[in-house]
This record gives structure tokens, C-alpha cells and sequence, in this order.
């Protein structure tokens, strides 16, 4: 989305962001799936990059192991971890860093473990006094075992970190991060989001107006959920009105409890077939088995919506 349309509407939100890690602040952003942590976070590093010269290792990898391996990379290749320090060849030492070869190394790399992997980046970082800037996409599925290593991390860079869930049992290395929390995308934002995504992509609509204020009532602010139903929408040749009244996208789906009006209208056709039936009220005792059929239905006709907007 971001490719086609560009960051829109977070301007003053990524220059808040870039000024707190200016002051060396490790920072953690928080937000549901999709609200935009990873795309604001790569605005923060592009504009950290303008005016400091910092070294950035940026890690989109969501699991340990690859996680590891990115800061590996990063650190060979900017040349403040020599490859003999993750078993490597020692003849590559004297190599200039940018004439390493990734694809080749990787495999020997990968078969280190977490913890000779731990015992080479740790002391690489620390020697650099803080020079480094860790960017880490998703810290979400982070485990317990690896606390101690990304708080050594915490210890000897700065880590700007997304997360879509602060899971409670890793909370010692969320008390390390300050927390910023993505707001969903303001409904004109969303709206420029959208227009901007039309046109740039030529999708026709037949009532502009209607499709966007629909879309932006679905997504509820969330840029992915957009995406999903203009990707969607992208597909037809022309969006027409029909179209437009089935989208649906669960973010934007209000879910109404009617299950306490149906327990109250029960009640009342029980209520009102005793009462019925003990004051000999012919009348009464037909309008209350009216009453429970039409009960009866709508409960039928309300599950049977429930499952369409799912
Ligand atoms: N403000 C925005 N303007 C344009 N596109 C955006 C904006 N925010 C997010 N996007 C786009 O929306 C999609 C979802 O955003 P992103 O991947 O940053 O979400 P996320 O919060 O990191 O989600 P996840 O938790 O799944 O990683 C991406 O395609 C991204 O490019
Ligand atoms: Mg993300």
C-alpha cells in the first residue's frame, strides 16, 4: 500500500517518534496487526538517517533465529563483527567488509547456535558504545528464553522495536521500552489513503463518494484493512453500488449482543402463558404463542446475519 500511495497521514507522528529516539530512548511500537507499525517504523530510520550517522541494523525477521542472523549480517557487513568471530573463515577478516557475500556465508552461520550466535553479537555491540541503532520489525513472538539477550541488547544499543501484542511473559524487556502506540488512521487521512489508492491504481467507481465512506467505515483506521478491500474492489472493472453494500471487512464489523433482548422477550411469552392460563385469558394465551413464533424467527433470521458478517 505504502509503495502505491506513500505514507499518508503519520507525518507528525514519525517526527515524535524520531525525536524521542533522538534522545537515545529505546522505544517499542504497539498496535493491532496491520495499523501501521512497520511502515512508521521505517519512516522513523529513514529519518533518523537524514541528519545522524548512526549505524542502523534494521531486522524485519519475526523469529529468533532469523532475527539473530540479521544482526549477524548487519554487523559483518558494516564491519564491526569480524567473520572469524562467527567461525568463519579467518582468511575473510582481511577482506573490506562490503565484498563479504551474504548468500554465501549464511549457511555456515546458521549452523551456529543461539548461543555462540549470543556470544559473538553481544561483545560486538558493547564495543561500539551505543553507536548502534537496532530496528526490529516484529518483537512480538519474542519468548521468555530470549529476554536476557535482548536486554544485553538494550544494554550496549538503542532498539526501536515493533509489536503488535505485549505478551506478560517477557514483560521485563517491555519495562525496558517505551511504549508508543500506533492510533488508527483519522477517517480524512484514511480517505486521502483511499482516493489516492484509486487513482493511482485507475480503478473505476460508480458512486466515489458512497465506496469511500464505506471503506473507511469498514477498515476502522486500519491502512491493511483498507488495502485487503481496495485490492478487492481493484479486481472489478467497475466497482457498482451492489458491490459496494457486500464488502465487508471484519475490522469494521460491529457485532451487536442481542442475546440479552431475546432472554427479556422469553421471558415475557412465558410470563404471558401463565398468566394466560391462570386467568382463563383465551385472548392472552393466543398472543403469547404469537409472540413466542415471532421470538422464534428473528432468533433464526439473527444468527443466520451473524454468520454473513463473519
Ligand atoms: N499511513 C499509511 N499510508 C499508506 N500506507 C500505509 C500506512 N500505514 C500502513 N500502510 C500500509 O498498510 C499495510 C500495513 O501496514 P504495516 O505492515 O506497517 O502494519 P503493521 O502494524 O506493521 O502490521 P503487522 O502487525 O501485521 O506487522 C502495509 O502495506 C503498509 O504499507
Ligand atoms: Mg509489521
Amino acid at each position: 500500500m505504502k509503495q502505491i500511495t506513500g505514507l499518508v497521514g503519520r507525518e507528525a507522528l514519525v517526527e515524535q517518534i524520531a525525536r524521542e529516539a533522538r534522545k537515545g530512548r529505546h522505544l517499542l511500537l504497539t498496535g493491532p496487526a496491520g495499523i501501521g507499525k512497520s511502515a512508521v517504523l521505517e519512516a522513523v530510520i529513514d529519518r533518523l538517517l537524514l541528519r545522524q550517522r548512526r549505524i542502523v541494523i534494521q531486522v524485519s525477521e519475526h523469529q529468533a533465529k532469523g532475527q539473530f542472523l540479521e544482526i549477524a549480517r548487519g554487523l559483518l557487513e558494516s564491519g564491526l563483527l569480524k567473520p572469524s568471530a562467527l567461525e568463519l573463515d579467518a582468511g575473510l577478516d582481511a577482506l573490506d567488509p562490503a565484498a563479504l557475500e551474504w548468500a554465501k556465508l549464511k549457511r555456515a552461520v546458521n549452523r551456529l547456535s543461539i548461543r555462540d550466535l549470543t556470544a559473538a553479537i553481544v561483545p560486538a555491540l558493547h564495543a561500539q558504545n551505543g553507536r548502534v541503532l537496532l530496528a526490529v520489525d516484529d518483537l512480538t513472538a519474542v519468548t521468555p528464553t530470549l529476554v536476557a539477550f535482548w536486554l544485553a541488547v538494550c544494554d550496549a544499543a538503542q532498539l526501536l522495536a515493533c509489536a503488535s501484542a505485549k505478551r506478560p511473559n517477557v514483560a521485563k524487556l517491555w519495562w525496558k521500552l517505551a511504549e508508543i502506540e500506533i492510533p488508527p488512521l483519522p477517517p480524512e487521512h484514511a480517505r486521502a489513503l483511499a482516493q489516492s489508492y484509486l487513482q493511482q491504481t485507475g480503478t473505476l467507481v460508480e458512486s466515489p463518494a458512497l465506496f469511500v465512506a464505506h471503506l473507511i467505515q469498514q477498515a476502522n483506521g486500519n491502512p491493511q484493512a483498507l488495502a485487503d478491500l481496495l485490492a478487492d474492489a481493484s479486481k472489478e472493472r467497475v466497482v457498482n453500488k451492489q458491490r459496494i453494500r457486500e464488502m465487508k471487512h471484519a475490522a469494521g464489523v460491529k457485532y451487536l449482543d442481542f442475546t440479552p433482548v431475546m432472554i427479556v422477550a422469553l421471558a415475557s411469552v412465558v410470563g404471558a402463558r401463565y398468566l394466560a392460563i391462570g386467568t382463563g385469558d383465551t385472548e392472552l394465551y393466543i398472543f403469547a404463542g404469537m409472540l413466542a413464533a415471532v421470538v422464534i424467527s428473528v432468533r433464526v433470521f439473527l444468527f443466520r446475519g451473524a454468520g454473513k458478517a463473519n
